[in-house]
């Protein structure tokens, strides 16, 4: 399995911006084939920068969709318009999750809308922190990844990538702290849990798990020897070139 490093760029950079950024990034970064390289850039970038990305280094991602194809629904864009444009979609991240107010129903639509539309969702499932606090992450983590994956067949689950996205960590969180790698490895082993019951053994192996909360070149070596995670989704410090690059460079470390 590939070692995935996705930057979320969320609301920063102009298309000018993001297109000087990929640029820079396309000339540091060597074809690594066992290391996928992904950015998700603001819709409006996505169009330009599938022009510009050279797809056998690295790969673009979106940052949501909506669920329908087309229709009367104003300000979406759909999974079909992305087709072409991005490989990849993040669904359910907590900021949608909380601030947008999408729930595990939309959720799980968004996930189907995008395996149809050949587009591989990475899905976020994390516990905040008073849920933490009161002992529910267990339930959280499984609410989340059942719900989200309700339409998901043992066919296109391979298509599908888990991301555990502990909110507390997220460095936009107001005192956010930096989870350890054994809670990491708690939750880890939870998902592979959860997935093996629904789908079975061998068919749950194959679906990549990646942690992201507060990961800078600092921290990134020691959250990629975690048991289980098979890359990471990288917010602020991905908006640093060098900071990014680095991190990519220590997975391919951590790999050979
Ligand atoms: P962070 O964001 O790396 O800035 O904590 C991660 C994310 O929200 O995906």
């Amino acid at each position: 399995m590939k070692t995935y490093i996705v930057g979320n760029w969320k609301l920063n950079f102009t298309v000018g911006e993001a297109s000087i950024y990929l640029h820079k990034l396309l000339k540091a970064l060597p074809n690594y084939r066992d290391i996928e390289v992904v950015v998700a850039p603001s819709a409006i970038a996505l169009q330009p920068l599938s022009l510009q990305v050279d797809r056998h280094k690295m790969k673009l991602a979106a940052q949501n969709a909506f669920y329908r194809d087309y229709g009367a629904f104003t300000g979406e864009t759909s999974f079909s318009q992305l087709r072409g444009l991005a490989d990849y979609v993040i669904v359910g991240h907590s900021e949608r999750r909380y601030i947008l107010k999408e729930d595990d129903k939309m959720i799980q639509k968004k996930v189907a809308a995008a395996l149809r539309n050949k587009i591989s969702p990475i899905l976020c499932i994390g516990e905040t922190e008073s849920e933490r606090a009161f002992g529910e992450t267990a339930d959280i983590i499984r609410d989340q990844l059942v719900g989200g994956l309700a339409e998901v067949s043992d066919d296109d689950l391979d298509k599908v990538i888990i991301a555990y996205e502990p909110v507390w960590a997220i460095s936009s969180t107001k005192a956010a702290k930096m989870a350890s790698p054994d809670e990491i490895a708690e939750v880890v082993r939870l998902i592979q849990k959860t997935l093996k019951e629904i789908y079975g053994v061998k068919t749950a192996e194959k679906v990549p798990i990646l942690f992201g909360g507060s990961v800078n070149s600092s921290n990134a070596g020691a959250y990629l020897t975690v048991p289980g995670i098979n890359g990471l989704l990288v917010g602020g410090a991905s908006l640093i070139l060098n900071e990014f690059v680095d991190i990519i460079e220590i997975a391919k470390r951590v790999r050979s």
